[in-house]
């Protein structure tokens, strides 16, 4: 608007004036007009450069919100899984391709299992820690061997709610 004002003011002189130097004084304004009109572009140019930069700053920084907020709820519920569901971590380990319920399959039943180890959770933590023996049906135990190397690697809170899991089933 400063310009603008400048560019008027400039016109009105050149219009205004008389005498010989009449046309000298309409370059000057002319040539004030053209600088005036010259720096408003260049700044109009800045500002909307600015304004994208900051644009570009918002968008990134809400990206990186909205990532990191997909992963909390990932981990959540990755935690709650691991941490609570026994079951879900029978299944995810593929324990089920060998342990049904109630039938005895390529590995005994998991009623058969639980039956062995009434009372004797801290002994099944044991055996899939590889620290124990196999009760359940020991010559078929290399077998089920391959299957401690995935037990073994089990945090507390799983490896505890996997076996509250497999002695749950009567
Ligand atoms: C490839 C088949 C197979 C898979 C997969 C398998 N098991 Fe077994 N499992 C067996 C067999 C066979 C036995 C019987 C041998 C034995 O008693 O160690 C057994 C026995 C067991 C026993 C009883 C151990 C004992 O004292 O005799 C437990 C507990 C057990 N499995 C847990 C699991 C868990 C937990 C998983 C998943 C991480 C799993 N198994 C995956 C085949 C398998």
């Amino acid at each position: 608007m400063k310009k603008l004002g400048l560019l008027l003011l400039a016109m009105m002189i050149s219009l205004s004036s008389c005498g010989g130097d009449n046309a000298k004084k309409a370059k000057e304004s002319a040539d004030q007009a053209v600088e005036a009109t010259k720096d408003a572009a260049s700044e109009a140019g800045d500002a909307v450069k600015e304004a994208a930069e900051k644009t570009a700053d918002v968008a990134e920084e809400a990206a990186e919100k909205t990532a990191d907020a997909a992963k909390e709820v990932v981990d959540t519920a990755k935690e709650a899984v691991s941490g609570v569901d026994g079951k879900t971590v029978f299944m995810n380990n593929g324990c089920i391709a060998c342990h049904q319920v109630d039938k005895k399959t390529v590995g005994p039943s998991l009623k058969t299992i639980a039956a062995s180890y009434v009372d004797k959770k801290d002994d099944m933590v044991k055996f899939l820690k590889g620290e124990g023996k196999a009760i359940v049906d020991p010559a078929q135990f290399a077998v089920m061997q391959p299957n401690l190397n995935t037990t073994k690697n089990m945090n507390d809170a799983d490896l505890s709610a996997l076996v509250d899991y497999m002695l749950s089933v009567k």
